[in-house]
């Protein structure tokens, strides 16, 4: 069974084509990275445009990779929540019209039930395991038992963590996206140059993180926690930074482990790709982790296809009403992802 899938979430206009929820037979991805450059972060309304512009292009180009006309099409599937609204819109509003005009099935998708497909899509991987979604709105982990059903068992209180490195890269000036950039300045740097503390979260939060303190602490008070005679360069920043944020995450992840007793660890999300993340997840030879391949760690059609492929396979199906939503009630600490994140 081949779908075509489109997401349209964020900055990239993107579109695939999976057979069977398993084989890329093509993967488009048109970033709009330069448009937003110039505003050091995504601007809501040029990403809509743009996505308007660009999304028949990307489609066909889609299909034309795959070495496919759409009647060898049998679904598509297109991301419709969580993002901007205007951006879903988009992406959403064309994979319907598209569906309908040619008589297939059509799959709406969680865009981060995508994020955890992803290193489904190049590896073989059985579940339960625990899940790490970490993007610039999400910073989850979850207890993951099915392609759909996720128990978030912490998430973060304030900022996400891809958040936190946009913001610092911004107020730095590092340019934008700001993780991929920090990533890259930190390989020259010393994460010692600066010990940023570490969040303390009282009450009922083993599993949660919080980064507007190290936001913070990295923006407005990087005096009170510099090591005295370290230069302070860009590179020096990115590394401390990058190396607390990182710790927070993995704090919380080995309790999970711990207390779960699940020693397969999933990532997906855009700070997926972030190095430093992976090397130290690595180095926990006890944990069996699985992270995508960089080109699926950010956001991408295959993923999205390759969750519309399972949920076609059970034979749901998406009305024409569906819409985007902005934010999902789903991935809230305490609530099952399957209950909430199918099909409203
Ligand atoms: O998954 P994604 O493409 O979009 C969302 O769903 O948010 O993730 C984008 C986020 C941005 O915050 C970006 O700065 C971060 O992922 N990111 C990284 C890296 N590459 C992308 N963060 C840290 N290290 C990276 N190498
Ligand atoms: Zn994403």
């Amino acid at each position: 069974m081949k779908v075509l899938g489109i997401e349209s979430s964020c900055d990239e206009t993107a579109a695939s084509v999976v057979e069977d929820g398993h084989k890329i037979l093509s993967n488009v991805i048109a970033t709009q990275i330069p448009f937003h450059q110039i505003y050091k972060g995504v601007v809501p309304e040029i990403a809509s445009r743009k996505h308007v512009e660009w999304i028949l292009p990307v489609v066909k180009q889609a299909l034309k990779e795959a070495n496919l006309t759409i009647d060898d099409i049998d679904a598509v599937a297109a991301a419709n929540r969580p993002g901007l609204m205007g951006a879903l819109l988009v992406g959403l509003t064309f994979g319907k019209t598209l569906a309908w005009a040619t008589n297939k099935p059509f799959i709406a998708v969680n865009h981060m039930l995508g994020h955890m497909y992803a290193a489904h899509l190049a590896n073989t991987i059985s579940y339960p395991y625990l899940g790490l979604l970490v993007s610039g709105g999400h910073s989850i982990i979850a207890k993951v038992t099915g392609f759909d059903e996720l128990e978030v068992l912490g998430t973060t209180i304030d900022d996400a963590v891809g958040e936190a490195f946009d913001k610092v890269a911004k107020y730095y000036e590092f340019g934008y996206p700001g993780g991929v950039i920090i990533d890259k300045l930190a390989k020259e740097g010393d994460s010692n140059a600066a010990h940023f503390p570490m969040p303390q979260i009282k009450g009922d939060h083993r599993y949660d993180v919080s980064y507007s303190g190290l936001k913070t602490a990295a923006i407005n008070q990087i005096d009170q926690f510099w090591t005295q005679g370290c230069e302070r360069t860009p590179e020096n920043i990115a590394a401390s930074f990058q190396e607390t944020a990182v710790n927070i995450l993995l704090k919380r992840l080995f309790l999970a482990v711990k207390d779960t007793g699940l020693t397969t660890v999933v990532a997906g999300g855009g700070v997926a790709a972030n190095s430093c993340l992976r090397a130290k997840l690595a180095a926990r030879t006890d944990i069996n982790c699985i992270f995508p391949p960089l080109k699926l760690c950010t956001d991408n059609g295959a993923m999205i296809a390759g969750v519309g492929y399972h949920f076609l396979k059970r034979g749901d199906r998406s009305g024409w009403d569906t819409t985007a939503k902005a934010r999902v009630e789903g991935f809230r600490k305490g609530v099952s992802a399957s209950q909430k994140a199918k099909f409203q």
